[in-house]
């Protein structure tokens, strides 16, 4: 076991893990932070999508050790009660259907529109493209997503 002590969503966390624990798996069993949803364990579909000191990162793929110090928003984090724009543009835009997939896509988005305030359909499909959607709804996210960008930019 070792101690990792890092901020989750504006909260100091300090926790024992064991060597192999991946970062999803401190969110989900020892946070109770399940809205990070694990679809593969393999880095294959984005469920998991988090940011790590401000950037997406895919929490399969990080080991919670490897997250020592540092600073995590999850899909919890990104506001306390559903009013981001993404999130209300993904209800909007019916970018939802399942749901598995949309805490990681909303992820890999807001990292999109914090260094791009603007992106094209192009960019968009391109940022979310390591993100699957097993609903097949990807027409609706790119336009939530395209919405969710106009109203952060009137905001
Ligand atoms: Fe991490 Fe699928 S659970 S990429
Ligand atoms: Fe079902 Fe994307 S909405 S997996």
């Amino acid at each position: 076991m070792a101690q990792v002590q890092l901020t989750v969503n504006g909260r100091a966390i300090s926790r024992d893990v064991e060597p192999r624990t991946l970062l999803v798996h401190l969110l989900r069993d020892a946070l109770g932070l399940t809205g990070t949803h694990v679809g593969c364990d393999t880095s294959q579909c984005g469920a998991c999508t988090v940011h790590m000191d401000g950037r997406g990162v895919k929490s399969c793929t990080v080991l919670a050790m490897q997250a020592d110090g540092s600073t995590v928003t999850t899909i919890e984090g990104l506001s306390t009660d559903g009013s981001h724009a993404l999130q209300r543009a993904f209800k909007e835009e019916h970018g939802l259907q399942c749901g598995f997939c949309t805490p990681g896509m909303i992820m890999s988005a807001a990292d999109l529109l914090a260094r791009n305030a603007n992106p094209t359909e192009h960019e968009i499909r391109e940022a979310l493209e390591g993100n699957l959607c097993r609903c097949t709804g990807y027409h609706n996210i790119v336009k939530a997503v395209q919405t969710a960008a106009r109203t952060m930019q009137n905001a």
